[in-house]
């Protein structure tokens, strides 16, 4: 679709949910997941679920250290859950398929948040239906702050020069309703060939200073992006799933597979019109031609003001360095990617795969054994890429993730730390974050267990 979009909408910016005060000091947010109808084009609206709204939710903010407590209330005529994507929390608190809010119900989940500065994201996990759901529209950005990341004068003012953007693709039938049906030979689930950003079909943003940051979230079901400009510059990486990199690194080119967030930094000049988009994946020929890995989508215009402010800067460096590398390894685990399960089986409700061990450091190689795209994602935890292949990760898979996209027939060895929340009862998930594949039950879970359990 490149070249063809007019980008005469102004890109919608998530609100930021506002917090009351609870017992203990605790931040509370109220978040209402409820059904509405969306006009992302002329014609009929869509019929789309949001949380405090009819599409999407607000951004959450939260710092290192907060007391936080949310009241999700859920509105819908079914079950649902949201999920704190890339949250280290207590297990009972995940908001995964174990901790569905009834209809009419209200799940107060509270905990103290105690990670660095991230970008993570909210969205249900109703095991079999977390496609379907989130689809709908039930997805939000989840933003932690924290001293290190506010001392470093990155471009920080939300919806100014810290633009948030959930990119969705969604396809639309002849009413202008969201199309679910998974095109035959499909492998994937759906692939749309409209792209959102925040809910706005083909936006511009207005850019008033030369240093914006973006923060990307691929929020779609089954679509991987190949980010870059149209006229080709440079952009630096600075964060990735679970927070810094060590260094800014500069590219052309990002990928995101979905579920994975970036944190990007750009210059502009004055006056200047540049196309975010998608290109093609190198990865088309392996992973089939069908999908949409030959796209090149246009995302988002960027347009330059006359004059651009410019008072932040990009630092040399930046956060600390994941550090898992040299740590004694507990135990090692492998995980086989391939026909809808992990390791030979789908997803139980009630079968806890396996149990790890509170402070201990744990190695798994995780590998796509299908030649489809698959990806990784594991609860609680921020894991280091040590190695794919054997050899030294590419600087985008060098910093905290918690989402890591498996190349076709290589091999991913992540390193991960359980360090508290204990539960012998309560699961954390690991699974594939194209969501059609976790419903269909390629996910498994496992407890954190303390000592002597
Ligand atoms: Cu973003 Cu288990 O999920
Ligand atoms: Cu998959």
């Amino acid at each position: 679709t490149a070249g063809k979009i007019a980008f005469d909408r102004a890109l919608a910016i998530p609100p930021l949910a506002e917090a009351g005060s609870g017992a203990s000091g605790a931040r509370v947010f109220q978040l209402g997941i409820e059904a509405g109808e969306t006009r992302f084009k002329d014609g009929p609206a869509t019929r789309t679920w949001g949380v405090n709204g009819a599409y999407l939710g607000p951004t959450i903010r939260v710092r290192r250290g907060d007391l936080v407590e949310f009241a999700v209330r859920n509105d819908l005529d079914r079950e649902t859950s949201l999920h704190w994507h890339g949250m280290h929390l207590p297990a009972v608190m995940d908001g995964g398929p174990h901790q569905t809010v009834p209809v009419g119900g209200t799940w107060r989940p509270r905990w103290t948040v105690d990670q660095p500065a991230a970008t993570l994201w909210y969205h249900p996990h109703v095991h079999g239906s977390t496609a379907d759901h989130t689809y709908r529209g039930l997805t939000g950005l989840l933003i932690v702050d924290d001293e290190v990341t506010d001392a470093l004068n990155l471009p920080s003012e939300y919806g100014i020069d810290d633009i948030p953007m959930i990119v969705q693709d969604r396809a639309f039938d002849g009413d202008n309703q969201f199309e679910q049906r998974v095109p035959l030979g499909g492998s994937l689930g759906v692939i749309g060939d409209e792209i959102l950003v925040n809910g706005t079909i083909g936006p511009h943003f207005d850019v008033t200073t030369r240093l914006v940051r973006l923060r990307l979230l691929n929020g779609s079901n089954a679509r991987l992006y190949n980010f870059g400009f149209s006229d080709g510059r440079r952009f630096s990486l600075v964060a990735t799933d679970g927070g810094l990199l060590a260094e800014p690194w500069e590219t052309d080119r990002l990928y995101l597979s979905p579920g994975e967030r970036a944190e990007i930094v750009v210059a502009f000049e004055p006056g200047e019109r540049v196309e975010l988009r998608s290109y093609p994946s190198e990865h088309g020929g392996t992973l089939g031609r069908l999908e949409g890995f030959d796209d090149l989508l246009d995302i988002c215009q960027f347009r330059a003001a006359g004059t651009l402010s410019d008072t932040a800067e990009l630092p040399a460096t930046l956060g600390a360095a994941p550090d898992l590398a040299g740590q004694a390894v507990a135990q090692e685990r492998s995980f086989a990617l391939a026909s809808d399960q992990i390791n030979g089986q789908a997803m139980a409700m009630d079968r806890i795969d396996f149990g790890v061990r509170e402070g201990t450091v744990e190695v798994w190689e995780v590998t796509n054994d299908n030649g489809y795209l698959h990806n990784f994602h594991v609860h609680d935890v921020r894991f280091q890429v040590l190695s794919v292949d054997g050899g030294t990760p590419e600087p985008p898979l060098r910093g905290w993730k918690d989402t890591v996209m498996l190349v076709p027939g290589k091999r991913y060895r992540l390193a991960m730390r359980f360090s508290d929340h204990t539960d012998p009862n309560v699961p954390y998930m690991y699974h594939c974050h194209l969501l059609q594949h976790e419903d269909n039950g390629m996910m498994g879970q496992f407890v954190v267990l303390g000592e002597g359990e």
